[in-house]
């Protein structure tokens, strides 16, 4: 990694080094067929079987829908400066930021050394993501997602950023993985209560338990853990989730990145390839601990890549990886109950031409109820949308994919190849509507799309949900299940929104008629429902205002009616920083967003670090915002 800085480098670009060239898959010819197939009529767009779900008004534009629009804030311009900016009547603050101290004693960042080692647990860790609020015993619980490290910052004073001690490494490890923090509101805003009884830092080096098919299978199996039931640590925790019964799911996405070798010569699994783990790693912890060294632990990365579910009302707690709910890339996890009470969970893989998940429980939710087995004992099905509009989810059984049921769960994404789901343009955020039976996924973007094979040799025909080649912009996804039920195999599906540039585009280019110049984005990634049924969109894409991005801005998060189509601009993050992570005080009159990787100044000012923030945004009158 010494050759290349990497660290400046997206996940995105880095993964991107990191893959092998696949071959071409013909896509002039399959771009050709999609178009005369679904009507996609240049630049005005036919949503297939949603058209009609939708209605006729469904994709009108802002302009048409302001009379009625359930959208109540005064749209924002797009923004190219350093700062947050939120519509008029309303303002933010920020709650948490890197290296904010969680107990009392300790003092905030130290911006000359990026914090000391000795308190790199006890601090808010960086790179916020995804988060959930919990509100237990009249205590506001924030559960927060640390995805990865900037180790040019939190390491400021080595060449690079590169750990050069083991010390080094464990203050990387110790700054990710999830916070849980207790949060107040005072005359000055809401701040962290330090040395609340909630407050925990669940970081690289916490120990875990593994449950589901694949606990205690060899592969899992290392020296320090010779049964494969207990693991330490979570890590690239993206996305996240709540459960019915009042737990927080953490995500764990691109922990390929982590591992390396010492010995370059070492041979790795085949199936290494498809999960993109190298003998060449992104931060060298492979040099300072013998668990990241493939020629030393070469099982390690298999107990990685999993939904972890933690216990915010209980400190000491164990958190738990559940394998039944797959192994691959995880984004989110979006749980909903079927009407029978199963809990269904949707979970998205972001990687180029990977594929959109959900998990079924065999039991059902009880209030109250024992919920222990609820994400231990279920079905996993993968997505196969056709081009008619309709689509099924498969499920991956040793009898439809030929391979153990541990083998399932811990190589998920070869099960998913053999039953011929669709490779989608990377799966970001699933949302429910908690007032419409359906979900929407965030389709980020996929330069591959039509040109290049998954890494698994499986063809990104252009085609249904992924209708453009090379797709630069992103969309979103929408499907209503069968019969009304989250748990039902079939679904109709349309697109809610492609992203796109009207101004500077051709064709597809030009995005879906809900797409104008007044609410051009790229890239979403982040989505939530509030609880009234509206759509919040945070994205993470190109903020360079330039060429085919030209009038988007910095990113942003954006509001959608799912009824009408209408969406709108709320709020812009500082430039270089992507918004992630959205969730309500448990009165709904403050919403905590979080801006990951800002560029400096943000938020402490000139000669200051750039830090990671989870901003609370208000109404100026104290109302209701979700
Ligand atoms: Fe961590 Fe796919 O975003
Ligand atoms: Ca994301
Ligand atoms: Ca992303
Ligand atoms: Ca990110």
């Amino acid at each position: 990694m010494n050759d290349i800085d990497t660290s400046e480098l997206s996940w995105d670009e880095w993964d991107e080094l990191q893959r092998p060239t696949a071959e071409e898959t013909g896509f002039d010819a399959v771009v050709e067929g999609a178009l005369s197939r679904r009507g996609f009529l240049s630049g005005a767009l036919a949503f297939g079987s949603g058209a009609a779900v939708m209605g006729t008004a469904s994709l009108l534009g802002s302009t048409a829908e302001a009379a009625t629009s359930r959208i109540a804030f005064k749209p924002l311009p797009i923004q190219t400066d350093f700062t947050v900016h939120v519509p008029e009547g309303y303002s933010w603050k920020p709650v948490a930021k890197w290296g904010q101290p969680l107990f009392s004693g300790l003092d905030d960042l130290d911006h000359a050394t990026g914090g000391s080692f000795e308190t790199s647990d006890k601090v808010f860790g960086e790179n916020t993501d995804g988060m959930e609020a919990f509100f237990v015993g009249g205590h506001q619980l924030i559960a927060v997602n640390h995805e990865y490290v900037n180790p040019k910052i939190n390491l400021p004073n080595n060449e690079g950023g590169v750990p050069t001690s083991a010390q080094d490494v464990r203050k990387l490890q110790n700054l990710q993985g999830v916070t849980v923090m207790e949060v107040s509101e005072g005359d000055n805003g809401w701040d962290i209560v330090k040395d609340s009884p909630f407050t925990r830092r669940i970081h690289q080096n916490t120990p875990m338990k593994i449950s589901g098919p694949a606990a205690g299978h060899d592969l899992l199996k290392t020296d320090a853990d010779p049964a494969g039931i207990e693991v330490l640590g979570t890590m690239n925790n993206c996305g996240g989730g709540k459960t019915p019964w009042g737990t927080y799911l953490t995500c764990e996405e691109n922990f390929n990145g982590y591992f390396g070798s010492t010995d370059q010569d070492v041979t790795l699994p085949e199936d290494f390839g498809r999960y993109g783990i190298k003998t060449e790693s992104r931060y060298a912890y492979e040099k300072f601990d013998a668990r990241y060294d493939l020629a030393k632990t070469p099982n390690e990365p298999y107990r990685f890549g999993y939904i972890v579910e933690i216990d915010p009302a209980d400190p000491t707690s164990t958190p738990i990886k559940h394998t039944a709910l797959g192994r691959f890339k995880h984004e989110n996890a979006a749980c909903v109950l079927a009407p029978d009470g199963r809990v269904v969970v949707y979970l998205g893989d972001d990687e180029r031409g990977e594929f959109l998940y959900k998990y079924v429980s065999d039991g059902v939710y009880t209030p109250g109820g024992d919920t222990s087995d609820l994400l231990v004992e279920g079905q996993l099905y993968v997505a196969k949308f056709n081009e008619d509009g309709k689509g099924q989810w498969i499920a991956l059984t040793p009898e439809t994919t030929g391979m153990g049921k541990p083998e399932i769960s811990i190589m998920t994404r070869v099960a998913a190849s053999k039953v011929g789901a669709t490779t989608m343009d990377r799966p970001e955020w699933v949302a429910v509507n908690p007032v419409s039976v359906e979900a929407y996924c965030a389709l980020t973007n996929n330069k591959n799309r039509g040109l290049k094979t998954n890494a698994g040799g499986d063809d990104t025909p252009v085609g249904g949900p992924n209708p453009r080649e090379a797709n630069k912009y992103g969309q979103i996804v929408r499907w209503y299940p069968e019969d009304e039920n989250h748990a039902s195999d079939g679904f109709t599906w349309d697109l809610y929104v492609m992203a796109g540039n009207p101004k500077v585009g051709e064709g597809l280019n030009k995005g879906s008629e809900n797409v104008n110049e007044g609410n051009l984005f790229n890239s979403p990634d982040g989505m939530q429902f509030d609880s009234t049924g509206i759509l919040w969109i945070q994205t993470d894409g190109d903020d360079d205002n330039e060429g085919a991005f030209e009038g988007m801005g910095n990113n942003q998060m954006l509001a959608g009616d799912p009824v009408t189509g209408q969406i709108e601009r709320f709020l812009t993050g500082p430039n270089g920083s992507e918004v992630t992570g959205l969730t309500w005080s448990a009165d709904k009159r403050t919403m905590f967003v979080g801006i990951q990787h800002p560029s400096a100044p943000f938020p402490d000012g000139e000669g200051k670090l750039a830090r990671s923030t989870v901003i609370a945004v208000k109404r100026d009158d104290n109302a209701v915002i979700g």
